[in-house]
């Protein structure tokens, strides 16, 4: 008799030849915009479950397994939204795609650097609304400026390295980086605060950790160049958002062109998401075509690879 296939439920969409790999192994079943209450209602009919950021993998969805989920797959790099702990304690395993989204999130860091600078989001809703303002907005000019990349892992350098192409000086803190990356990328390595209070830019591509949690408040802005512009399509709960908001309006930080939000969807009337200095997209980071095929395949990959017992947990 032949074993029965393995369980795999997805959660949030993922591409076609994601999912083709996934149905050569087992049962696949799509349910995209599940409430929480309904995956805890479903979770124990699976093997592998597959997310993105949007499925909150809690320990409440773990214990709502019953022993039976042997893998997470989180189709993307930041695996803050699954309880790892738990997963442990629970011997589940969490695999992710580590490598797939790179370019696009760092693609997507340098459009809402350029499109910031220039204002481009403001100008295109002004003459929707039937103006015409070249003066209100007149931009500042990328060359020459020193970018600090906060965080230079795989996405931050591939910024670092468009941003060199840009004219940029480029600086970067990431207390993990080796020199020599830096050193071939002709980015200097520096500290937190001489990153912080010497950049014109700051680009954020950090892990959302206890340690980062809100590693941007008060104080950090305080220390920062005054006019100082920020991007973050890293993760939200790096910022203190009402710092954020306090920051532009003293004028500390002149700009800010976020994808990533401490709750997402943020609220509509959110002080930050509608301050006329703010820049918002709905975390796009990784969504691009060509990413979420690669992101897809890479997470069936792991995923399969974890569900036959070939594979330890990456993330
Ligand atoms: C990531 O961590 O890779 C991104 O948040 C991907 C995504 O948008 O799902």
């Amino acid at each position: 008799i032949k074993p029965p296939k393995p369980t795999i439920l997805v959660s949030e969409k993922l591409g076609e030849a994601g999912l083709d790999l996934l149905r050569s192994y087992g049962d696949v079943e799509c349910l995209y915009n599940l409430s929480q209450e309904e995956l805890l209602a479903k979770i124990s009919e699976f093997d592998a479950l597959i997310v993105r950021s949007g499925t909150k993998v809690t320990r409440q969805v773990f214990e709502a397994a019953k022993g039976k989920l042997k893998v997470v797959g989180r189709a993307g790099v930041g695996i803050d939204n699954v309880d790892l702990q738990a997963a442990t304690e629970l011997g589940c395993l969490v695999v992710n795609a580590p490598t797939a989204n790179t370019i696009a999130a760092a693609e997507h860091g340098i459009a809402l650097l350029a499109s910031m600078a220039r204002n481009v989001a403001q100008a295109d809703a002004s003459i929707k609304a039937g103006k015409w303002l070249r003066t209100k907005y007149v931009g500042v000019s990328l060359v020459g400026k020193t970018l600090a990349i906060m965080g230079f892992g795989k996405v931050g350098s591939e910024v670092a390295r468009r941003a060199k192409g840009l004219g940029m000086h480029v600086i970067a803190h990431d207390p993990y980086a080796p020199a020599d990356r830096a050193r071939a990328l002709g980015v200097e390595l520096v500290s937190f605060d001489q990153a912080i209070s010497t950049a014109d830019f700051v680009s954020l591509h950090m892990p959302l950790t206890p340690t980062t949690n809100k590693i941007f408040n008060d104080a950090t802005f305080a220390k920062m160049k005054k006019g100082v512009r920020i991007i973050n399509v890293a993760r939200g709960g790096v910022i203190d958002e009402d710092a954020l908001v306090r920051a532009l309006d003293e004028g500390i930080v002149a700009q800010a062109a976020l994808d990533v939000f401490t709750e997402e969807p943020p609220s509509k009337d959110s002080k930050l998401v509608q301050h006329e200095n703010v820049t918002v997209t709905p975390h796009l980071g990784a969504s691009t075509k060509e990413a979420q095929e690669g992101v897809a395949v890479e997470i069936a990959e792991a995923v399969v690879g974890a569900l036959r017992g070939e594979l330890s947990a990456t993330a």
